[in-house]
């Protein structure tokens, strides 16, 4: 969603903040814009802060800034619009009516009307439809040579959620930032510094970065910086050290951040199991689950919270609890857990699960688990998020960064994290050393098996062209495979915009087989266990039908190969792994039916990659 960058150094702020704006177009976004405040010595200007803000695309407002501008610090932000049209008026950063104020927000101000009406009867002239302008506004009125203060007086008066970053025209080279409910961090240079919603945003320039709490207000110039609470109360920061590289970020020679996502899985899920199997022991090692063997032994239940790609690596993960680990688990939308007035009961282990450790409902639901005495752990992959600081422990699943909208790499590594996870609390039940070591081994050959099937992308490319045209597409799965069936549909849908049903196989003839017709294919993922022979039936219901089938099973299953009319044969692995193996075809089928059809791959309409609003 919206995202903020701020600089101030010897550099031209500018192109630092367009280029930061680059970085972060991957969390989705409408318009963009920047605010620098001009050297005083490069007189030319009417205002000493300049703006410019575009609808559509960074490249719009590359074009619309200046290759000369000059300025040494400045504000940009991306836009994804909640309150009033997309529009260049309505883009950020907002000015005050004294054009001394720049502000940029992501959050959503939830008292903005009554401050504005204040406003208003004081003479205010607004321009915009937006929450945020009012910020602009009330850090004007409130200044009194302050900006530091005025932010913070400004800060007493709002309700709701921010990041923000303010600048004032009569205080050059400095920038505030404050966060009460969305991210913010400060990038720490060698004589400059910058602020920003999300660590890529600056990584070109630093890897020192501070992560705000919510609650704290930072001032930055290029020299310094100064972190306090809203009482004035000086923090001492926690500094950290990234450790994505830059390269991490860049598409290195693929077409897009899909394709490359789905292409470093081998090594992703590698480094999620990396150091954290004990072959010795059958068991796993790990670092931060911050439990006692005694508490983890104690848990009689567990409850998985998360959404979308997140949501399906739950299920998978809660299938494992209950079949090897023996204990009842259940993973839930987090949207619908946080307002149902959950029973939270004891000896019970929460997971919150999110790749960027920052989506709303997650992290609400997280906080109200917590409130009523419940323990979270997160799975998260963003390192310093917030679902991972304020969880009670966890497990970080090392994917490096995931620019692309739809998850790919963070969906395997979340599998593997909850694969160790729930070996981990199986050998403490009922699993046998030698269960557990066979069971390591399994997960150690995931990385060589991901690889092989990646090998499968022509193939599948050739599928992908003959249905891309399709307006319906079912995918059908049971067991272990029905989330993954329900991750191929939400792959597709987001992706290509056709659209799609994840189903249980055997659900089918409850209902959804009235849709089946020559028009509209259906994706069947065959396991090699005991729910195969019933998979093959719903497939052969279908193919009786009239409806398409394309079956991705283990090679050499001729039954299926017979059956369907396209057949992509996966790697051989124990069921239990299937997971593993049938995703990496489904997230390649949607994304060269996504490249068939000419959509945005990396950016579809209407999304963003972390959901920060509910
Ligand atoms: O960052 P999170 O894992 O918490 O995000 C949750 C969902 O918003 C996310 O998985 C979304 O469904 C993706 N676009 C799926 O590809």
């Amino acid at each position: 969603m919206c995202g903020i960058v701020g600089y101030t150094g010897p550099k031209q702020a500018s192109r630092i903040l367009v280029e930061g704006l680059k970085r972060l177009e991957y969390r989705g976004y409408d318009s963009a814009g920047i605010a620098v405040r001009e050297d005083d010595e490069a007189g030319g200007s009417q205002k000493p802060i300049v703006l410019i803000k575009k609808q559509g695309k960074i490249a719009e407002l590359r074009k619309a800034v200046p290759k000369d501008m000059a300025g040494h610090a400045g504000i940009g932000h991306t836009r994804w619009a909640t309150h009033g049209a997309v529009n260049d008026i309505n883009a950020h950063p907002h000015l005050d009516a004294s054009g001394k104020v720049a502000i940029v927000h992501n959050g959503i101000i939830e008292n903005y009307m009554s401050l504005k009406e204040m406003l208003e009867k004081k003479g205010v002239v607004f321009i915009s439809e937006t929450d945020s302008e009012v910020i602009a506004h009330l850090v004007a009125y409130l200044y009194r040579g302050d900006l530091e203060a005025a932010v913070k007086a400004a800060l007493g008066q709002l309700k709701g959620t921010y990041g923000i970053a303010v600048m004032h025209a009569d205080e050059p080279g400095r920038i505030v930032g404050a966060r009460n409910g969305s991210p913010l961090v400060v990038g720490i240079g060698d004589g400059e510094m910058l602020l920003a919603s999300d660590v890529t945003a600056m990584l070109a320039h630093t890897k020192r970065v501070v992560y705000l709490n919510d609650g704290e207000v930072v001032s930055i110039t290029p020299a310094d910086f100064r972190i306090s609470d809203l009482s004035d109360q000086a923090i001492d920061p926690k500094i950290d050290l990234v450790t994505w590289e830059l390269g991490a970020i860049e598409k290195e020679g693929f077409s897009c951040y899909m394709e490359k996502e789905i292409f470093e899985q081998p090594e992703s899920i590698e480094r999620a199991l990396s150091g954290r199997m004990d072959m010795e022991y059958g068991t796993v090692k790990f670092g931060g689950l911050n439990l006692s063997k005694k508490e983890l032994l104690a848990i009689q239940r567990v409850r998985v919270i998360a959404a979308g790609t997140s949501w399906h690596a739950g299920l998978v993960g809660c299938h494992l609890f209950e079949s090897i680990a023996r204990l009842p688990a259940v993973s839930e939308l987090a949207s619908e857990l946080r307002y149902r007035n959950p029973v939270v009961e004891p000896e019970t282990l929460y997971f919150a699960v999110s790749q960027s450790g920052e989506t709303a409902d997650t992290l609400y639901a997280m906080r109200e688990i917590q409130r009523r005495g419940g323990s979270v752990l997160g799975i998260c992959n963003v390192v310093g998020s917030t679902i991972a600081r304020e969880s009670d422990g966890g497990v970080y699943v090392h994917s490096g960064p995931e620019i692309a909208v739809a998850s790919t790499k963070a969906f395997t590594s979340q599998l593997a994290a909850f694969y160790l996870v729930t070996l981990a609390m199986a050998r403490m039940h009922d699993m046998s050393h030698h269960e557990g070591v066979r069971f390591l081994e399994n997960l150690k050959a995931v990385p060589e098996l991901v690889r092989k099937t990646l090998g499968l992308r022509d193939h599948i490319q050739k599928i992908a062209k003959k249905y891309a045209h399709a307006k319906d597409f079912l995918f059908l799965g049971r067991g272990i495979l029905y989330p993954i069936a329900m991750e191929g549909a939400l792959k597709l849908k987001e992706i290509s915009y056709i659209h799609a049903e994840g189903y249980a196989a055997g659900e089918i003839k409850h209902g959804p087989i009235a849709l089946i017709s020559p028009d509209t294919p259906s994706i069947f993922l065959v396991p090699n266990d005991h729910l195969r022979e019933k998979t093959i039936t719903s497939m052969k219901e279908i193919k009786a039908r009239g409806g398409p089938v394309v079956a991705i099973a283990e090679e050499g299953d001729e039954l299926v190969a017979s059956i369907a009319d396209d057949y992509i044969p996966v790697p051989k692995c124990d069921a239990r792994f299937q997971p593993f193996t049938m995703v990496i075809p489904v997230q390649l089928f949607a994304y060269f039916c996504a490249l068939e059809l000419g959509r945005d791959v990396d950016q579809p309409r209407n999304l963003a990659k972390s959901v920060t609003v509910e």
